[in-house]
């Protein structure tokens, strides 16, 4: 039986628009009940709708106690029968009343490795900082902002020359890639979720041929001479 999915999302819905083309290509097993926005003016809403996909809308404006707009969403996704919430770029925080409306079947997709960078503008944030590598993950949600157990991350290359928005589009296919993955794996039934840890089951270990490690700039780096910027500031 595929998954029952709610996604929820204020923005242009490139996320969502991944899972739906899993869908179709049936690497994902899964079913999108309802498309909630807190954003009238969402692209999602349009994508959703041009899929022949339920929608509503709920904002801030109709429901201005956070209570009252949490209970409404909550009311939305239950009367759609929805088993998992995928949050796909929906930037409300959302307090423990949504969080236990759902215990462990909220997933969101943040595009940094988490821990590091939470919060928004992170792309922006991990140049600033210098990271060599950052990434996405896909994690559940929890009563924290972006500190639920993590089910998969991917690892994107920092090169010199990104601004936050060529990070964020290389970060973004990532996203595209490793969301539906971590549905299917809840579709599968193969999460475990231990305190911080979420086990993925039945992986076939061994088959695939990965470095056990990263390195930015690469290794090969030593074969050539050593930068002269860098022994002038010695
Ligand atoms: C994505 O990059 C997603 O990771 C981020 O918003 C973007 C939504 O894009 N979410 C967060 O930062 C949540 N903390 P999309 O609307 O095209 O899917």
């Amino acid at each position: 039986m595929p998954v029952s999915v709610g996604v929820m999302a204020s923005g242009r819905g490139t996320n969502l628009q991944a899972i739906i083309d899993a869908i179709a290509a049936r690497s994902l097993d899964a079913a999108i009940k309802v498309v909630i926005s807190d954003n009238p003016g969402a692209f999602a809403i349009g994508r959703a709708e041009k899929h022949g996909i339920k929608t509503a809308v709920v904002t801030k404006d109709q429901y201005p106690l956070n209570e009252d707009f949490e209970k409404k969403l909550i009311s939305t996704l239950n009367a759609s029968g929805v088993e998992l919430v995928a949050l796909a770029g929906f930037m409300r925080v959302l307090s423990p009343l949504f969080i236990r409306a759902f215990p462990m079947r909220i997933m969101n997709v943040h595009p940094s490795l988490l821990p590091a960078f939470t919060g928004l503008s992170v792309q922006k944030k991990a140049l600033e900082y210098g990271v060599k590598f950052s990434g996405c993950t896909v994690h559940f949600v929890d009563e924290g902002v972006d500190t639920g157990p993590i089910i998969i991350q991917a690892v994107v290359k920092v090169m010199d020359d990104d601004t936050p928005e060529t990070l964020a589009e290389r970060i973004l296919l990532e996203e595209h890639r490793i969301y539906p993955q971590a549905i299917q794996l809840f579709s599968e039934g193969r999460l475990e979720v231990k305190g911080r840890k979420v086990f993925v089951h039945g992986v076939a270990r061994g088959t695939v041929d990965e470095p056990l490690s990263l390195e930015n700039p690469l290794a090969t780096i030593f074969n050539s001479s050593p930068s002269k910027k860098t022994r002038k500031t010695r």
